[in-house]
């Protein structure tokens, strides 16, 4: 059975070039079992499935719901808001007295940077990255290179435009590594107070001016403004952002004729993104969302086979 080469999926970071052909090719050939009339195979019978959410989410928690329930795992949904986290009970705490159940596979959103790694040390159960802070979400870039390589045919040589508060998303640390990784020309661009001074090495080109970004793009990937994770004004107003950084019909036209346009959601229509041009033929927002469910689906195949690998702790 093929399988990633790690026991879990933390970051795009961690993959190889390898390991992102092989989600890919499997998320392809799983994505007609979310058409067929009974959706269901049985390939993770038998295995358990923890979904561990400390932040809320509407796609990605919906979208690995499904996919286990695609491949016949059992689950448990684990509300932190319901728990004894609520009473004091740390994360690492948390997740050992899951990990005493014995789950295979853990996927965990947090808000602080690096908690799916903390508990990808400690569990012999393989953890699997649903969001983590300011840091990454390897399953939307996933997802993401799923959808253009499946529209386009190819990630190499395209021109990719991220556009909006890049300091503060994860999904464009995680997709401009994947593109960059890939062989995409990746451009970010965004108000020189929502950009980091080294994302340039990160392997993207970075401009202040969204017609430099848009000239020419295969695609225009747009981004909402994080304000959960903003601690100070960064821009004047919505209104005076959209002006600048707001994705319209006029500026499409700067980017190549068949074009397409992104978006990880949740969608700010009106600040970000006229809504004309989020419900346009162009717009391939709802394909990525189709395809989250066949990536997770991949994901989570592949690392079935993985969990345990660590040595039990000595016998006291
Ligand atoms: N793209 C994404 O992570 O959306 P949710 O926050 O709704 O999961």
């Amino acid at each position: 059975m093929a399988s990633l080469s790690q026991k879990d999926l933390l970051s795009i970071e961690q993959l190889s070039v390898d390991d992102i052909r092989l989600v890919l090719d499997t998320a392809e050939a799983l994505k007609e079992i979310s058409s067929r009339a009974v959706k269901k195979v049985p390939a993770l019978r038998g295995k358990t499935v923890i979904n561990l959410f400390f932040e809320p989410s509407t796609r990605t928690r919906s979208s690995f719901e499904l996919a286990e329930k695609r491949l016949s795992a059992d689950i448990l949904n684990f509300s932190a808001s319901a728990s004894s986290v609520t009473k004091g009970e740390t994360l690492l705490d948390t997740a050992r007295n899951l990990e005493a159940m014995s789950p295979d596979i853990i996927v965990i959103r947090h808000s602080s940077a690096g908690a799916p790694h903390l508990l990808g040390r400690e569990c012999r159960s393989s953890v699997v990255n649903a969001g983590d802070g300011m840091h990454e979400h390897p399953t939307q870039a996933l997802l993401d290179a799923l959808t253009v390589r499946s529209l386009k045919g190819r990630l190499e040589g395209l021109k990719i435009a991220i556009i909006g508060d890049i300091s503060h998303s994860r999904v464009a640390r995680s997709d401009t590594l994947l593109f960059h990784k890939m062989g995409a020309e990746v451009w970010v661009c965004g108000p020189p107070t929502l950009v980091p001074a080294d994302f340039h090495l990160l392997g993207a080109r970075v401009t202040s001016l969204m017609e430099e970004a848009i000239e020419g793009a295969d695609v225009v990937m747009m981004l909402r403004l994080q304000n959960e994770r903003q601690k100070e004004a960064f821009i004047p107003s919505a209104r005076e952002y959209f002006t600048l950084y707001g994705l319209s019909r006029e500026r499409m036209r700067g980017a190549r004729k068949n074009a397409i346009v992104m978006h990880p959601g949740p969608m700010n229509r009106g600040v970000e993104i006229e809504s004309e041009v989020a419900d346009a033929d162009y717009s391939v927002i709802l394909d990525q969302v189709a395809n989250g469910v066949a990536t997770r689906m991949a994901v989570l195949y592949l690392l079935s086979g993985k969990s345990g690998l660590k040595p039990a702790r000595k016998p006291r």
